[in-house]
């Protein structure tokens, strides 16, 4: 039996994340999205992914006091951003810078769940700096310093902008980032836990996840899907543009899921996020575009269960927010890493080496030809 993308496999038991791809449901440690992305913070659902259990006061005020303590970059580091070509991508960038990170570390390799654990929060911390870096790097601009007693998220778009946001902004880019942090065993989640089954070190596996979210169908899609609406351009061309791409068999960047056969949870939150950033920041033909893909393509899929997912409006809120489109792929990796973490960790707990087969069905016994008689 070939398992072809793995669908419907599973690779261990987990108490991280389930997700109701019938009921449009997403939970993270038992924990709705909806209640985490009205109450939470990313702070404390990045520890509650890690640690497993919603942190108290006192400990998420220690948590939030080490993350904000682990955001400076080492000099070298910095340096060797800003050495990078202007006009890489972003999310080799971020591959490469942290993948380095564990260069600088003098002992990267751990076999101790603690130290484990405390050099995920070191990537997760230093992940936004080395990402507003890079941008400015590229912008022939100076990086800017993280601002203690800024949150994850306000702090990322200060550090990126150089003026500390108000608190509208913080508060949408803090929903999206724990919207992204985690969703069960993805492409990327999935290469982790493969990296982390060979005891690799923390620096490797994450690299290896950024390495994975890289691709258009999974984390590149709210770049492509925002690329549509900016081509489509008015929601008069919405219909027309549907028709086309799915006569050519084209797919819609947005829509779709391996798991969800309805709505994506995330997306009703980040879509009401969109209305209202559209009211307030003038883009409303920007949002009304969106909207007229997703009315058309819903109308033209029905039948099919292809529903809009997180994808059909993060792109377009994280671009009312100001940030560069380039950039959408590196924000869901810094969130992600809190779930590529805490799956590589809970792996860990009972690890077995991932190593499946391949069916051959290729020849076997040919006769090995001397390179100077070969004909063809
Ligand atoms: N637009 C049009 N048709 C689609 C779409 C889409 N977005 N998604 C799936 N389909 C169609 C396929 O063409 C296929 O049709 P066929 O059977 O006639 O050939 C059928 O639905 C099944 O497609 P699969 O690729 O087998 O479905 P799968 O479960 O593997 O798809 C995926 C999941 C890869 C996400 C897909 O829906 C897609 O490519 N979507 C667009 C990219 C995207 O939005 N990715 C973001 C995912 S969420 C995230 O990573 C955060």
């Amino acid at each position: 039996m070939i398992h072809k993308g793995l669908d419907n496999v599973y690779v261990k038991e987990s108490r991280i994340c389930f997700i109701d791809g019938e009921a449009s449901k997403l939970f993270y440690r038992g924990y709705s999205i909806d209640d985490l992305a009205a109450h939470s913070t990313f702070e404390e659902t990045a520890y509650l992914l890690i640690f497993g259990r919603l942190p108290t006061s006192a400990q998420l005020r220690e948590f939030v006091k080490k993350i904000e303590s682990y955001r400076t970059l080492d000099p070298r580091l910095l340096r060797l951003i800003a050495s990078f070509p202007a006009s890489c991508d972003a999310m080799d960038a971020l591959r490469t810078a942290v993948s380095a990170l564990g260069l600088f570390d003098p002992d990267p390799t751990t076999d101790r769940l603690e130290v484990r654990i405390d050099k995920a929060l070191q990537i997760l911390a230093k992940a936004p700096t080395i990402i507003a870096a890079f941008d400015r790097a590229r912008n022939h601009k100076e990086s800017i310093a993280p601002q203690p007693g800024l949150s994850h998220a306000a702090d990322f778009l200060y550090m990126l902008g150089g003026k500390v946001p108000d608190s509208y902004d913080a508060y949408v880019m803090d929903v999206a980032l724990i919207l992204h942090a985690e969703h069960e065993m993805n492409a990327s989640t999935f290469s982790c836990t493969v990296a982390a089954s060979t005891l690799a070190d923390m620096y490797s596996i994450i690299t290896t996840g950024i390495a994975t979210l890289r691709g258009p169908l999974h984390g590149g899609a709210n770049e492509a899907a925002l690329r549509t609406v900016q081509e489509v351009g008015d929601p008069s061309n919405a219909e027309r543009y549907v028709t086309q791409a799915l006569a050519e068999k084209k797919r819609i960047m947005g829509f779709g899921h391996r798991v969800y056969k309805t709505w994506d949870p995330r997306y009703r939150i980040v879509k009401a996020i969109g209305a209202d950033l559209a009211a307030k920041r003038g883009q409303q033909k920007l949002y009304d575009t969106a909207l007229a893909i997703e009315t058309s393509a819903l109308q033209h899929l029905s039948g099919a269960p292809i529903f809009p997912n997180v994808d059909s409006y993060s792109g377009v809120v994280f671009h009312m927010l100001g940030i560069t489109t380039d950039l959408f792929t590196p924000i869901f990796a810094m969130s992600r890493i809190a779930g590529w973490s805490a799956h590589s960790i809970e792996y860990l707990e009972s690890n077995r080496l991932i190593r499946p087969k391949a069916y051959y069905v290729g020849p076997v016994g040919l006769q090995y030809v001397p390179i100077e008689e070969r004909s063809t």
